[in-house]
């Protein structure tokens, strides 16, 4: 039997079969919906349930959390529909659109920031212009691994006709076969954007930002973004690693510190003591943002890195008074540890 699915606000409303996920109906019918996974596992999907028949499958955790689902959020991946059916978008600027993108990219340089972290950096040749908000990320697809599409944030700020990765190269990782096997002049197939933990330029209070080693690449471009914008409140960045070889960026984010006297950045090694000399906290990045902040009401907070790290970065912050509208990560996941979920810095 077919049932109705109406999105708040938008003018067509759309007809779906009894069982039908919201998401693979509303995509069917050319309702344009923010999507990454299809599976449960990043957040993307998340919309309001107003009425209806639905039924809710199973999803992680970190794609929605309790405190969401109490306030009728649902992910439309994972949400079967069994009736006429009402949803609502969660806010604007939770959906910010870019058109889709599939292009066709040449590296134009590629050298290593720390011992297993390489930066790539792609020069869109055909398929754009691209068009993407600060924190999102793109699927790579290199001609040596045609079936393994991986997930990269981009670490420039939007526009310009060149894009910046930054991959960690674990050894057997499609990273790992990156560096051994690209050149510059290959083609690389960029499709995107993905993501939504992008920056949200109408919030005006401060902003936290909590980087684990190669998710420095899109809180690096979100603290650009925020700066080239005029951002004027404080902005802590917090960046983990585990060891001194592990720093990278410093002398930019030292450059942007001296000349932004709103900017605090502390970086954070877990494993052991920094160099002699130079600015180092020691334990973990949780441990760092917790000594230093009794509260965070008010903060908007973008967590990129590891899951371990983006699930206990997440929860301290809500402890701490961040709203969970206000805590914005797409986490990394390890090959094969989930189907479909975003894979490729961390791996
Ligand atoms: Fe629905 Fe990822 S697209 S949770």
């Amino acid at each position: 039997m077919s049932v109705n699915i109406v999105v708040e606000g938008d003018p067509q409303s759309v007809t779906a079969e009894e069982g039908d996920t919201l998401l693979a109906a509303l995509l069917r019918g050319g309702v344009g919906f923010a999507y990454s996974c299809e599976a449960g596992n990043c957040g993307t999907c998340k919309c309001e349930y107003v009425s209806g028949d639905i039924l809710e499958l199973e999803h992680s955790e970190h794609a929605l959390q309790a405190a969401e689902r109490a306030k009728g959020v649902i992910l439309a991946c994972r949400t079967q529909v069994w009736g006429d059916t009402v949803i609502r978008r969660v806010n604007d600027e939770d959906f910010v659109m870019h058109p889709s993108r599939v292009m066709t990219c040449k590296v134009s340089a590629m050298d290593f920031l720390t011992h297993d972290i390489l930066r790539l950096r792609l020069r869109i040749e055909s398929g754009g212009p691209y068009t993407f908000s600060a924190g999102q990320f793109a699927k790579l697809t290199f001609d040596f691994a045609t079936d393994h599409p991986r997930d990269y944030s981009m670490a420039n700020v939007p526009g310009g006709g060149e894009l910046e990765f930054h991959l960690r190269c674990v050894p057997g990782g499609v990273s790992a076969q990156v560096s051994a096997r690209l050149k510059p002049g290959d083609s690389v197939r960029v499709s995107g954007p993905f993501g939504t933990s992008y920056l949200r330029e109408q919030h005006a209070g401060p902003i936290l930002l909590v980087a684990g080693g190669s998710g420095m690449a899109p809180i690096r471009s979100i603290l650009h973004a925020a700066l080239d914008k005029g951002f004027a409140g404080p902005l802590h960045v917090y960046f983990g690693v585990r060891h001194e070889r592990d720093v990278y960026g410093e002398q930019e984010l030292r450059d942007l510190q001296a000349r932004h006297a709103n900017l605090a950045v502390h970086i954070v090694l877990s494993e052991a003591a920094g160099a002699p000399g130079a600015d180092r906290r020691h334990g973990l990045v949780t441990d760092a943002v917790r000594a230093d902040f009794a509260r965070l009401d008010g903060f908007t907070a973008y967590l990129a890195g590891p899951p371990v790290m983006v699930e206990a970065a997440s929860d301290l912050i809500q402890r701490l008074g961040v709203a969970v509208r206000d805590v914005h990560a797409d986490a990394f996941y390890a090959t094969g540890e989930t189907q479909n979920s975003k894979r490729g810095e961390h791996e």
